[in-house]
C-alpha cells in the first residue's frame, strides 16, 4: 500500500471517530510501520482492544486471545510484534522459541495475570492433590507451567468439559470461574490462603477458584444495566465473561471479545452497549458504520492503552522490547497451551 492508499483506507474507517488531522498524522506512522514490517519479515498481531487507528491499519491479524494464539502458532515470519499485553506476547514466545517476539511497551501488564504466582498454584496443588489445574491464558508463563491446561474466554467451558473430572482448579479469574461454573452446572469454592473452605468438604466441591479480577470488567454493575435498560430499552447489552455473573445474567449475551463482535455483526438491534474495554465499540463502529453503539463506556484497560502506533513503529525500528521465557518454564507452559489449542 502506498502512503495515499493507507491514508484513504484509514479515512474510510476512522472518519466517524477521529478528526482528519489526527488520521493524517497516524496514517504517516502506519505507512512507516507497514514498510518496516516488510523489510524485517515481521507479522503484527493486534488484540481487539487496540485503539481504532492502530487496529484498522497495521495488524496482519486481529482477534481475541484464542485466535491470536492460533495465529502465533502458525506464522512463518521472523519477528512477531504483539500489539496486546504481556501475557499474550509471552504465549506467542512459548509457541515460537526461535522467533523474535516483541511487545511495543514494557508497561502492558494485566491485573488478572498479576493476581497469582506459580507458588500460589503449587500451594493449591499440594492442598488438592491430583485435581487438574486450568489456568486462564491471562497468566504469566511460570503460572501456565504449573497448569494441566490453559483456557481463554472463548473456550473455557469446552476446556473444563474436556477434562471429564469431578473437581477442577480454575485460576485466577473469580468471575470467569463463577460464570463457567454456572454454565457447566458445577459448584465452586474459593479457599482462603490459610486453607479454610467455608465448611465445604471435597464432596461438595467441583471447582476451586481464586480471587483474581480484571480491573476493567469488575467496574460494570447491574445498576448500570438497569439504568441503560430504562433509558434505552431497545439496546442490546453484551458482556465479557470477566464481568460478574450478576452482570452476565442481566445482559443479553456474553462471550469472548470476538464473540461479542460477531454477535453485533450478525444481529440487527437498533443499538448495542458493550460491557468491556471501550475501544472495542469504536473498532466496531469503524468497521460497520451502519451499527449504532451506545457511547456510554469510558473504561479503558490501562495496559492495552500503553500500545500506540508510535510504540509499534519503534518496536520494529529498534527491535524492542524482546520477550524472553526461560526454557525450562517455556517447555512446561507449552504443554498447557498446546493442550488447549488441540481443543476445537
Ligand atoms: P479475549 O480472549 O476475550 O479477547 O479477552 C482477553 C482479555 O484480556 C479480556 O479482558
Ligand atoms: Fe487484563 Fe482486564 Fe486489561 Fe484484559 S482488560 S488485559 S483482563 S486488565
Amino acid at each position: 500500500m502506498t502512503y495515499e492508499q493507507t491514508l484513504t483506507h484509514m479515512r474510510t474507517k476512522l472518519q466517524r471517530i477521529a478528526p482528519d488531522f489526527e488520521i493524517e498524522y497516524k496514517a504517516k506512522i502506519a505507512y512507516e510501520i507497514n514498510q518496516l514490517k516488510k523489510e524485517r519479515n515481521a507479522v503484527i498481531l493486534g488484540h481487539n482492544y487496540m485503539e481504532p487507528a492502530l487496529f484498522h491499519s497495521v495488524p496482519d491479524f486481529t482477534g481475541d486471545s484464542l485466535e491470536l494464539s492460533r495465529r502465533a502458532a502458525q506464522t512463518d515470519a521472523d519477528i512477531i510484534v504483539f500489539c496486546g499485553v504481556e501475557f499474550m506476547a509471552e504465549t506467542a514466545k512459548i509457541l515460537n522459541p526461535s522467533k523474535t517476539v516483541l511487545i511495543p511497551s514494557q508497561k502492558a501488564g494485566c491485573s488478572l495475570a498479576a493476581s497469582i504466582t506459580a507458588q500460589d498454584v503449587r500451594d493449591l496443588k499440594a492442598r488438592y492433590p491430583g485435581v487438574p489445574v486450568v489456568t486462564y491464558i491471562n497468566t504469566y508463563a511460570d503460572v501456565k507451567a504449573e497448569a494441566d491446561i490453559c483456557c481463554t474466554s472463548g473456550n473455557a467451558k469446552a476446556v473444563v468439559e474436556s477434562l471429564h473430572a469431578d473437581t477442577i482448579i480454575f485460576l485466577p479469574d473469580e468471575y470467569l470461574a463463577r460464570n463457567v461454573a454456572q454454565e457447566t452446572g458445577k459448584h465452586i469454592i474459593f479457599p482462603s490462603k490459610n486453607g479454610k473452605t467455608n465448611g465445604e468438604t471435597m464432596l461438595d466441591v467441583q471447582m476451586i477458584g481464586w480471587h483474581g479480577r480484571c480491573e476493567v470488567h469488575e467496574k460494570f454493575t447491574v445498576v448500570d444495566i438497569e439504568a441503560v435498560r430504562h433509558d434505552h430499552p431497545d439496546t442490546l447489552i453484551l458482556a465479557h465473561p470477566e464481568c460478574s455473573p450478576e452482570v452476565v445474567s442481566a445482559s443479553d449475551f456474553s462471550g469472548s471479545t470476538t464473540a461479542l463482535i460477531r454477535f453485533v455483526e450478525q444481529s440487527n438491534a437498533p443499538s448495542y452497549l458493550l460491557l468491556t474495554e471501550c475501544s472495542m465499540g469504536d473498532n466496531i463502529i469503524a468497521a460497520h458504520p451502519n451499527k449504532e453503539m451506545l457511547r456510554l463506556c469510558s473504561v479503558r484497560c490501562p495496559h492495552m492503552n500503553q500500545i500506540r502506533l508510535e510504540d509499534t513503529r519503534d518496536a520494529l525500528r529498534y527491535t524492542q522490547y524482546e520477550v524472553h521465557v526461560p526454557e525450562e518454564i517455556r517447555v512446561r507452559a507449552l504443554r498447557s497451551v498446546e493442550r488447549m489449542l488441540a481443543i476445537g
